[in-house]
């Protein structure tokens, strides 16, 4: 019998029975565990006025709650704006306003809304903090989110400490930390270190939220999973990789943020490198966090350093300039709030990249992030080599090396590039896709990602957090290319918003013969 997934979309409790509101049980998770159930927790969100915690933290707590995934918690926020508790309450309320709860009662929210409380405390002031180890108190399970700007981490962490919330005789205090963590690899090093002067590095969670996205995790399942795909996964068969990060807006009003930050700091060292690592890693002997992330660091150190020598050959910077992206008008970069007029920041990176190890060696990985480009999609594009001996040369059409791309977002699915004969008289070849998509397989909505961090951190399980030597490796290879940049002064190469990023980014596909995958 046809059965149509969409009749199944509702979320679905592990053994089957449905989950608070949940009008249907999907088939195809029957029988499968996923339950993660952590103990009784309380989180306090340092920033809860901000907008990670609007966007992000709420909506992924409530998410979790009405799945049924936490029931026994409180949540604090913990910020400078003299808010009350009810102020807190309300101003979450609006946060459950969005679309994807309408579904959700009014008594369900207010359950959630009557877990919330709030301490209003300047971030250096041990009185707030004193407060604060007064509601924590009963709880045994703590979590701090540090989601503050970045510079308010050291004296947050210190006054944690002082205040003795850095440990629970019978229980767990974690951290966990927001991006950007450091701008450099010295800065990295300080963040560090003032951190492990008051948690042990197994209560540290540096988070990187594409960790959290089910396609990147889906990395590790495709390649390791399947016999298929290991013997071919080097740099015998392996032509090269482009990771492709691409967005259509603009900075908006983070100008300020991102002028000190720039593409190269706000996706690569981070995001794209965490994809990378995924796809370049040797097969880990298990899942444990360590084995995982153990073999994601020899991935990073392993890269080829790009310093102020080979800049030129190997990395391309670009600045938005005005356009039109998705039907609307954008502003220039250097046109934005809170940008600099002679801005030298980079809001558009291509990089080229070498692994020196066994697997990797002479396999080019093209990186292309950017604002302001023609769509959002985030993909990877693996290209294998042309068979040894060509017989169909001359009947190919263009594009026919094989290709196995995997769609990070908004599509998640994989697809395969074959070639396959024209039907007809003659011998016609031409490149064909078979094609998965998530959703229509296994007829869920994927869980966002900071839904799956958070309830990792939970039950502490940090394989998808980044470890303390695993940060400072890609810093050290990012910083070079930063001190690199710091010398050249022309300004940026322009690209309009809406296109495909600068025409130079071209240049290093054209080394190797290749183009970039049309956006
Ligand atoms: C953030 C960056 O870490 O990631 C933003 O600071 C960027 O500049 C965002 O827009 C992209 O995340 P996602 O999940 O939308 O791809």
């Amino acid at each position: 019998m046809a059965v149509s997934l969409s009749h199944f979309s509702g979320l679905v409790k592990a053994g089957g029975s449905p989950y608070i509101g949940v009008m249907f049980a999907n088939p195809l998770m029957d029988g499968l565990q996923f339950a993660k159930e952590p103990s009784p927790f309380i989180i306090t969100i340092f920033g809860a006025t901000g907008d990670l915690t609007r966007k992000k933290l709420i909506p992924a707590l409530f998410s979790l709650f009405i799945k049924g995934n936490i029931s026994q918690f409180k949540v604090v926020g913990f910020a400078r704006r003299p808010w009350t508790k009810e102020v807190f309450q309300e101003e979450c309320r609006s946060m459950l306003a969005i679309g994807h709860f309408s579904h959700v009662s009014d008594t369900q929210k207010q359950a959630f809304l009557d877990k919330l409380d709030f301490v209003s405390s300047t971030f250096g002031d041990s009185a707030g903090y004193t407060k604060l180890a007064e509601v924590v108190k009963p709880w045994e399970g703590r979590l701090f989110f540090l989601s503050t700007p970045p510079d308010d981490y050291p004296v947050i962490v210190e006054q944690l400490g002082l205040a003795g919330l850095n440990k629970v005789e019978h229980g767990y205090s974690r951290v966990i930390v927001e991006k950007p963590f450091g701008r450099d690899l010295a800065t990295a090093k300080e963040l560090n270190e003032v951190l492990s002067a008051e948690f042990e590095e197994n209560q540290i969670y540096r988070i990187d939220h594409y960790l959290g996205k089910e396609t990147v995790q889906n990395i590790l399942v495709l390649r390791f999973g399947n016999g298929i795909l290991e013997p071919i996964w080097n740099s015998r068969y392996i032509d090269h990789i482009q990771i492709t990060v691409a967005e259509s807006i603009g900075v908006g009003t983070r100008g300020n943020y991102y002028e000190k930050s720039g593409t190269l700091r706000d996706m690569v060292q981070n995001h794209i490198f965490q994809v990378m690592n995924l796809l370049l890693m040797e097969p880990p002997n298990d899942l444990s966090p360590d084995t995982v992330r153990s073999e994601k660091v020899k991935v990073l150190r392993s890269l080829r350093p790009i310093t102020y020598k080979n800049i030129d050959q190997y990395t391309v910077r670009g600045q938005y300039a005005a356009g039109v992206t998705q039907g609307q008008p954008v502003r220039g970069y250097l046109e934005e709030d809170g940008v600099a007029k002679d801005s030298l920041t980079e809001t558009f990176v291509a990089l080229q990249i070498y692994v020196d190890n066994w697997r990797w060696e002479g396999v080019p990985i093209f990186i292309r992030t950017g604002k302001g480009l023609g769509r959002k999609v985030s993909e990877v594009v693996v290209t294998f080599k042309e068979p040894p001996l060509q017989i169909f040369k001359n009947q190919a059409t263009d594009g026919s090396q094989n290709q196995l791309i995997l769609h990070l977002q908004p599509e998640e699915g994989f697809t395969f590039h074959l070639n396959a004969k024209i039907p007809g008289y003659t011998t016609q070849v031409r490149p064909v896709n078979m094609k998965c998509d998530y959703e229509d397989a296994f007829g869920e909505a994927t869980p966002e990602a900071y839904e799956r961090l958070i309830l990792d951190a939970l039950v502490g399980d940090s394989t998808l957090y980044t470890r303390r030597d695993e940060i400072e490796a890609s810093w050290t290879f990012i910083t070079r290319i930063l001190q690199g940049w710091a010398q050249d002064k022309r300004p940026l190469p322009q690209y309009r918003a809406g296109s495909s990023g600068p025409e130079e980014s071209k240049a290093l596909l054209a080394s190797i013969g290749q183009k970039w995958r049309k956006l």
